[in-house]
Protein backbone atom coordinates (compact mmCIF):
# COMPACT_ATOMS: atom_id res chain seq x y z
CA UNK A 1 0.00 0.00 0.00
CA UNK A 2 1.10 3.36 -0.83
CA UNK A 3 -0.18 7.07 0.56
CA UNK A 4 0.46 10.01 1.41
CA UNK A 5 2.94 10.94 4.58
CA UNK A 6 1.31 12.09 7.79
CA UNK A 7 2.87 13.58 10.64
CA UNK A 8 2.69 10.87 12.56
CA UNK A 9 5.00 8.67 10.11
CA UNK A 10 7.81 10.52 10.93
CA UNK A 11 9.35 8.43 14.01
CA UNK A 12 9.14 5.42 11.80
CA UNK A 13 10.95 7.22 8.61
CA UNK A 14 13.65 8.29 10.89
CA UNK A 15 14.26 4.55 12.14
CA UNK A 16 14.34 3.77 8.59
CA UNK A 17 16.51 6.27 7.45
CA UNK A 18 18.92 5.79 9.80
CA UNK A 19 19.09 1.49 9.07
CA UNK A 20 18.68 2.98 5.53
CA UNK A 21 22.34 4.86 5.66
CA UNK A 22 23.93 3.54 8.34
CA UNK A 23 24.95 0.23 7.04
CA UNK A 24 27.18 -0.49 3.26
CA UNK A 25 27.45 1.29 1.48
CA UNK A 26 26.64 4.52 2.71
CA UNK A 27 28.09 4.27 6.08
CA UNK A 28 26.86 7.33 7.09
CA UNK A 29 26.23 8.01 11.10
CA UNK A 30 22.64 9.48 11.49
CA UNK A 31 21.46 9.85 15.37
CA UNK A 32 17.88 9.52 15.66
CA UNK A 33 18.61 13.35 16.74
CA UNK A 34 20.04 14.63 13.44
CA UNK A 35 17.81 12.17 11.09
CA UNK A 36 14.63 13.72 13.16
CA UNK A 37 15.77 17.44 12.26
CA UNK A 38 17.08 15.80 8.74
CA UNK A 39 13.66 15.01 7.70
CA UNK A 40 11.35 17.33 10.30
CA UNK A 41 13.10 20.05 7.54
CA UNK A 42 11.83 18.43 4.77
CA UNK A 43 8.28 18.09 6.07
CA UNK A 44 8.33 21.92 7.16
CA UNK A 45 8.28 23.22 3.91
CA UNK A 46 5.62 24.87 2.67
CA UNK A 47 5.54 22.67 -0.16
CA UNK A 48 6.52 19.30 0.91
CA UNK A 49 5.52 16.30 -0.70
CA UNK A 50 5.43 13.16 0.87
CA UNK A 51 4.60 9.61 0.25
CA UNK A 52 5.36 6.28 2.14
CA UNK A 53 5.07 2.68 1.51
CA UNK A 54 3.52 -0.31 3.46
CA UNK A 55 4.10 -4.04 3.52
CA UNK A 56 1.04 -5.21 5.30
CA UNK A 57 0.25 -1.58 7.03
CA UNK A 58 3.76 -1.67 8.40
CA UNK A 59 6.09 1.37 6.78
CA UNK A 60 8.97 0.09 4.47
CA UNK A 61 9.98 3.26 2.60
CA UNK A 62 8.72 6.78 1.96
CA UNK A 63 9.81 9.43 -0.60
CA UNK A 64 10.34 13.38 1.22
CA UNK A 65 9.90 15.90 -1.80
CA UNK A 66 8.72 19.34 -2.27
CA UNK A 67 7.81 21.02 -5.42
CA UNK A 68 10.22 23.44 -5.84
CA UNK A 69 9.17 26.84 -7.98
CA UNK A 70 11.82 27.48 -11.53
CA UNK A 71 11.27 30.39 -13.93
CA UNK A 72 10.22 27.72 -16.85
CA UNK A 73 7.91 24.99 -14.85
CA UNK A 74 7.86 23.70 -11.26
CA UNK A 75 9.39 20.15 -10.66
CA UNK A 76 9.05 18.12 -8.17
CA UNK A 77 12.67 17.96 -6.15
CA UNK A 78 13.12 14.71 -4.61
CA UNK A 79 15.03 15.20 -1.09
CA UNK A 80 14.84 11.84 0.39
CA UNK A 81 13.77 8.08 -0.91
CA UNK A 82 15.10 4.82 0.99
CA UNK A 83 13.57 1.62 1.81
CA UNK A 84 14.41 -0.34 4.31
CA UNK A 85 17.02 -2.66 3.72
CA UNK A 86 15.46 -6.06 4.52
CA UNK A 87 12.90 -4.55 1.86
CA UNK A 88 15.17 -3.08 -1.00
CA UNK A 89 15.47 -4.86 -4.61
CA UNK A 90 11.55 -6.22 -4.64
CA UNK A 91 10.64 -3.05 -6.29
CA UNK A 92 9.11 -0.88 -3.27
CA UNK A 93 11.52 1.85 -4.58
CA UNK A 94 10.36 1.97 -8.05
CA UNK A 95 7.08 2.08 -7.31
CA UNK A 96 7.82 5.51 -4.89
CA UNK A 97 9.45 6.58 -8.12
CA UNK A 98 6.72 5.62 -10.51
CA UNK A 99 3.79 7.52 -8.07
CA UNK A 100 5.66 10.61 -7.58
CA UNK A 101 6.15 10.45 -10.99
CA UNK A 102 2.77 10.08 -11.41
CA UNK A 103 1.66 12.98 -8.86
CA UNK A 104 4.08 15.55 -10.89
CA UNK A 105 2.32 14.72 -13.80
CA UNK A 106 -0.82 15.21 -12.52
CA UNK A 107 -0.02 18.89 -10.92
CA UNK A 108 1.01 19.70 -14.30
CA UNK A 109 4.98 19.74 -12.94
CA UNK A 110 8.11 19.77 -15.47
CA UNK A 111 9.58 16.48 -14.04
CA UNK A 112 11.90 15.28 -11.09
CA UNK A 113 15.21 16.13 -10.15
CA UNK A 114 16.91 15.46 -7.23
CA UNK A 115 20.67 14.93 -6.30
CA UNK A 116 22.32 11.33 -5.34
CA UNK A 117 25.81 9.52 -4.98
CA UNK A 118 27.19 8.52 -8.56
CA UNK A 119 29.13 5.96 -7.22
CA UNK A 120 26.53 3.92 -5.47
CA UNK A 121 23.67 2.05 -6.30
CA UNK A 122 21.42 4.48 -6.07
CA UNK A 123 22.45 5.97 -9.61
CA UNK A 124 21.81 2.79 -10.96
CA UNK A 125 18.46 2.80 -9.67
CA UNK A 126 17.82 6.25 -11.71
CA UNK A 127 19.07 5.24 -14.53
CA UNK A 128 17.17 2.19 -14.87
CA UNK A 129 14.30 4.49 -14.30
CA UNK A 130 15.29 6.67 -17.51
CA UNK A 131 16.99 9.67 -15.15
CA UNK A 132 19.88 11.08 -16.95
CA UNK A 133 23.04 13.34 -14.97
CA UNK A 134 22.74 16.67 -15.92
CA UNK A 135 25.96 16.99 -17.46
CA UNK A 136 26.20 21.14 -17.53
CA UNK A 137 25.55 20.72 -13.69
CA UNK A 138 28.12 20.61 -10.70
CA UNK A 139 27.75 20.30 -7.06
CA UNK A 140 29.96 22.38 -5.08
CA UNK A 141 31.32 22.32 -1.94
CA UNK A 142 33.92 24.36 0.20
CA UNK A 143 34.68 23.61 3.70
CA UNK A 144 35.41 26.16 6.34
C1 LIG B 1 18.06 3.06 -3.96
C2 LIG B 1 16.74 2.50 -3.38
C3 LIG B 1 15.82 3.65 -3.04
C4 LIG B 1 16.09 1.62 -4.47
O1 LIG B 1 14.90 1.07 -3.98
P1 LIG B 1 14.65 -0.51 -4.08
O2 LIG B 1 13.28 -0.80 -3.59
O3 LIG B 1 15.77 -1.22 -3.41
O4 LIG B 1 14.78 -0.74 -5.65
P2 LIG B 1 13.78 -1.54 -6.63
O5 LIG B 1 13.60 -2.93 -6.12
O6 LIG B 1 12.56 -0.75 -6.90
O7 LIG B 1 14.64 -1.54 -7.96
C5 LIG B 1 15.74 -2.37 -8.03
C6 LIG B 1 16.69 -1.83 -9.09
O8 LIG B 1 17.39 -0.70 -8.59
C7 LIG B 1 18.81 -0.90 -8.79
N1 LIG B 1 19.39 -1.21 -7.48
C8 LIG B 1 18.80 -1.00 -6.29
N2 LIG B 1 19.63 -1.38 -5.29
C9 LIG B 1 20.74 -1.84 -5.87
C10 LIG B 1 21.96 -2.37 -5.37
N3 LIG B 1 22.21 -2.49 -4.06
N4 LIG B 1 22.90 -2.75 -6.25
C11 LIG B 1 22.69 -2.63 -7.56
N5 LIG B 1 21.55 -2.15 -8.11
C12 LIG B 1 20.59 -1.73 -7.26
C13 LIG B 1 18.92 -2.05 -9.77
O9 LIG B 1 18.79 -1.52 -11.09
C14 LIG B 1 17.71 -2.90 -9.40
O10 LIG B 1 17.23 -3.68 -10.44
P3 LIG B 1 17.54 -5.26 -10.37
O11 LIG B 1 17.17 -5.72 -8.98
O12 LIG B 1 16.68 -5.81 -11.46
O13 LIG B 1 19.01 -5.35 -10.64
C15 LIG B 1 16.97 1.61 -2.12
O14 LIG B 1 17.79 0.55 -2.46
C16 LIG B 1 17.54 2.37 -0.95
O15 LIG B 1 16.80 2.87 -0.13
N6 LIG B 1 18.88 2.41 -0.82
C17 LIG B 1 19.53 3.09 0.31
C18 LIG B 1 19.25 4.56 0.32
C19 LIG B 1 19.48 5.20 -1.04
O16 LIG B 1 20.43 4.93 -1.73
N7 LIG B 1 18.55 6.12 -1.39
C20 LIG B 1 18.61 6.88 -2.62
C21 LIG B 1 19.49 8.02 -2.42
S1 LIG B 1 18.97 9.43 -3.32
Amino acid sequence: MLREFHPGDLETCVCLLIEAYNGEPWNNHWTNETATRYLKEFVSNEKFVGFVICEKEVIVGAMFAHQKTWWTKDELFVDELFIAPRFQRKGYGEKLLAHAETYAQSEGLAGLTLLTNRYLPAKTFYTKHGYKPAEHIIFMYKQV
